[in-house]
């Protein structure tokens, strides 16, 4: 598993909470997320050509991550691998998917990024608070734009529990994040990333 994942998860935390707010009503309630998968990260369905997964991101083989009635700890590096440029601008895209009778089907919820290098370490985003807060080594001259940069974390674990202000529906959400590079005359890099977090929300 990955940093990344990290900030896949955390975004969910943060997506969850937004789309709580959203519905927002009077009723503190808590939920809990319980991710589908112990790898956390899932490809996307039917990409278009050039897409990669977690794998064209990082290598998650320094990093491990088991799940716990706390929530999922992370430990260890992730080395990157997505071949792209320094220079680069890094758009993140996420949307929450909700799984209603079979289809998925979209939330109001979805939130772009359009610049992820320049906030990365900025106190108040979430992948701050859930990923690169917990980054020892301060990567922010390579960001993730830099094949064979190491990120190395400190262990930390990440609750999936989040206390929302409304009635959020029951169910199976997923989490969509698309990564894009582009030049600097604005051109889209030939590879993109996509990530889905799949995970049934309980109220607790
Ligand atoms: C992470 O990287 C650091 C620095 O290179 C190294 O000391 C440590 O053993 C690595 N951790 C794992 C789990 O590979």
């Amino acid at each position: 598993m990955t940093n990344s994942l990290l900030a896949v998860i955390m975004e969910l935390e943060i997506l969850l909470l937004t789309v709580v707010s959203l519905l927002s009503h009077a009723n503190g309630a808590k939920y809990e997320l319980s991710v589908a998968d112990e790898d956390i990260f899932s490809s996307c369905n039917s990409p278009d050509p050039g897409t990669l997964d977690i794998n064209g991101l990082m290598d998650l083989s320094e990093l491990s991550t088991s799940m716990s009635a706390e929530g999922v700890t992370i430990s260890g590096n992730a080395t990157l691998i997505w071949d792209i440029n320094l220079e680069d601008r890094v758009q993140m895209n996420t949307n929450l998917l909700y799984f209603d009778r079979g289809t998925w089907t979209p939330t109001a919820f979805s939130m772009v990024s359009k610049d992820f290098c320049k906030s990365m370490y900025d106190k108040n985003q979430y992948y701050y608070k859930y990923w690169t807060g917990y980054i020892t080594n301060d990567i922010q001259d390579k960001c993730i734009n830099v094949p064979g940069t190491k990120i190395i974390h400190k262990t930390f674990t990440l609750s999936l529990t989040a206390n929302v202000m409304g009635p959020l529906r029951e169910g199976t959400y997923k989490a969509q994040l698309m990564l894009r590079a582009y030049d600097a005359t604005g051109i889209e890099r030939p590879t993109r990333i996509c990530l889905e977090i799949r995970g049934d929300l309980f109220k607790v």
